[in-house]
């Protein structure tokens, strides 16, 4: 055992390790460390929680790590980046679930022949950390199986949805005050109480369409937070408390910041459900509209010789997985003598950072990378803007068309730019299932095809030129 007193002041050192990464996860160029910063604090809990209580046997522990580990480092090795979405989700689920198993086991402890009564308040942070962490785990699950295709991406209603979603709460609600007020173990209630919160994550989700589920992830992650700071409490661990509190809010904060630039509520991207029949649907008809295509040799002489390329990454890049070849053509473009620049849409892909972290593979620098706000202004000195596979973050219609169900959500403004040339397979809508008359722009032109065979195509055209 430590001296006493020592845990907590490592505990301490842990969380400022915590905060201090989290803060340097603001900019690309510290993040990596700042991941090492807040890993290393994890660390350092971990191996004082252990020294500290002697809570099961050191090989049990190891066998764990091992087991735990090496699946994990399996996974995050052969996950693709298009899916890690559903990795997220997935870890989410399991981080849920293992503060419902910790807060289950006190409860039961507790209840055992020679188990102490529980204080009131430690019941109260053990019914609230089961049915969180219930709800993260199945939520998180649905959430992984939509994404993961292996279930309808559509949302599922059905006729009094939010009634029956209601009740059910209010069931759990009053199960948990039971417990709390009427002294006793009643393992059957709890069980119950388990099974309800368990088939709420399952009806809070499975109304929400598949492309919210990022959204929806961001939250069940706070939520799995929440349900590990409950846990906290009831072990009385203060760097659980702590570690779960930061989760908890940072979750909730980038579901924030998703819903702020989707130009949508929180209340509807949950209860919404974007993406069912007639919702998220065409505002304007393309009848009577022509589409400029564009060869791979014109398009590689314009890029050859543009002064300002501003290069918008989408969804469809990831897609194609274009991402060192679009560094590729880039670095032709530069030493041509033309400048390049990515603009950076905060919903660009299908979850946050999607495309930092997808040019940062392709070692792409930092000071390249220019956020909306910022590149808007730039557009209209910019020679060309050449989309990939970017659709609804450059759809004017968020401008003016107050029709649209995109209407009002910042979009990088392309259409300010000199000339636009736009790489996507078809005309296709993207996410958001709508038309985008950015495409018949008389500046714009349209370069069919996978993003990765185009741009290898264009790299090969400019070279030989
Ligand atoms: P989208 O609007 O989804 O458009 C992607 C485009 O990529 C499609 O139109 C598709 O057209 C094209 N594409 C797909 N595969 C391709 C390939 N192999 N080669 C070339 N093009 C390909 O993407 P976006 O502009 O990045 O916008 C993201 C959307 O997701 C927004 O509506 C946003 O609100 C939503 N969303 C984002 C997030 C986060 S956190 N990023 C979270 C929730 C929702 P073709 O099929 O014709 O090729």
């Amino acid at each position: 055992m430590m001296p006493a007193g020592l845990a907590p002041l490592i505990y301490l050192v842990s969380a400022a390790l915590f905060i201090m990464g989290i803060k340097r996860l603001q900019s690309p160029d510290t993040a990596r460390n700042g991941n090492s910063m807040s890993g290393l604090g994890m660390l350092i809990a971990i191996v004082v929680t252990l020294l500290d209580q002697q809570i099961v046997s050191f090989e049990v522990i190891i066998a764990g790590v091992v087991v735990g580990g090496g699946l994990g480092f399996w996974m995050a090795r052969s996950v693709k980046m298009t899916s890690m979405p559903q990795m997220v989700a997935l870890l989410n689920g399991f981080g849920g679930g293992a503060s419902l198993l910790v807060a289950g086991a006190e409860f039961l402890k507790a209840g055992m022949p020679n188990g102490v009564p529980l204080a009131i308040e430690t019941n109260i942070t053990i019914q609230l950390g089961t049915f969180i962490g219930s709800i993260t785990l199945t939520g998180s699950f649905i959430a992984f199986l939509k994404l993961q295709e292996l279930m309808s991406g559509k949302p599922m209603t059905f006729p009094l949805q939010k009634t029956f979603n209601a009740l059910v709460f209010l069931t759990i609600a009053a199960l948990a005050v039971y417990q709390v007020v009427v002294p006793g173990h009643q393992a059957e209630i709890f069980y119950g109480m388990v099974g309800l919160s368990l088939l709420l994550g399952v009806l809070l989700v499975i109304p929400i369409g598949g492309a919210d589920m990022p959204v929806v992830i961001a939250l069940l992650n706070s939520y799995s937070g929440i349900a590990a700071a409950m846990t906290g409490f009831v072990i009385d661990n203060q760097v659980l408390i702590v570690a779960g509190a930061l989760v908890g809010s940072s979750g909730l904060i980038l579901s924030n910041i998703m819903c702020k630039a989707m130009n949508r509520s929180l209340a509807n991207v949950l209860f919404g459900a974007f993406g069912a029949d007639g919702a998220g649907g065409s505002s304007k008809s393309s009848e009577g509209l022509t589409v400029n295509e564009v060869s791979v040799e014109d398009a590689a002489l314009r890029l050859a010789y543009a002064r300002l390329v501003i290069i918008v990454p989408g969804y469809g890049l990831a897609v194609a997985q274009a991402q060192h070849v679009v560094r590729e053509l880039a670095d032709l473009i530069h030493k041509n003598g033309g400048e390049v620049k990515y603009a950076i849409h905060p919903v660009a892909g299908r979850m946050p950072g999607h495309m930092n972290v997808l040019l940062a593979e392709a070692n792409v620098s930092y000071d390249q990378l220019v956020e909306m706000d910022d590149i808007n202004p730039q557009f209209p000195r910019a020679d060309v803007a050449l989309v990939i596979g970017a659709n609804d973050v450059v759809n004017p219609a968020a401008h003016n068309d107050p029709s649209s169900p995109i209407y009002g959500m910042p979009i990088l403004e392309v259409e300010n730019a000199q000339s636009t040339i736009v790489m996507k397979r078809s005309m296709n809508p993207g996410f958001a299932g709508i038309q985008n008359e950015l495409f018949y722009h008389q500046k714009t032109s349209m370069l069919f095809g996978d993003a990765k065979v185009s741009l290898s195509a264009l790299v090969s055209e400019i070279k030989s030129l």
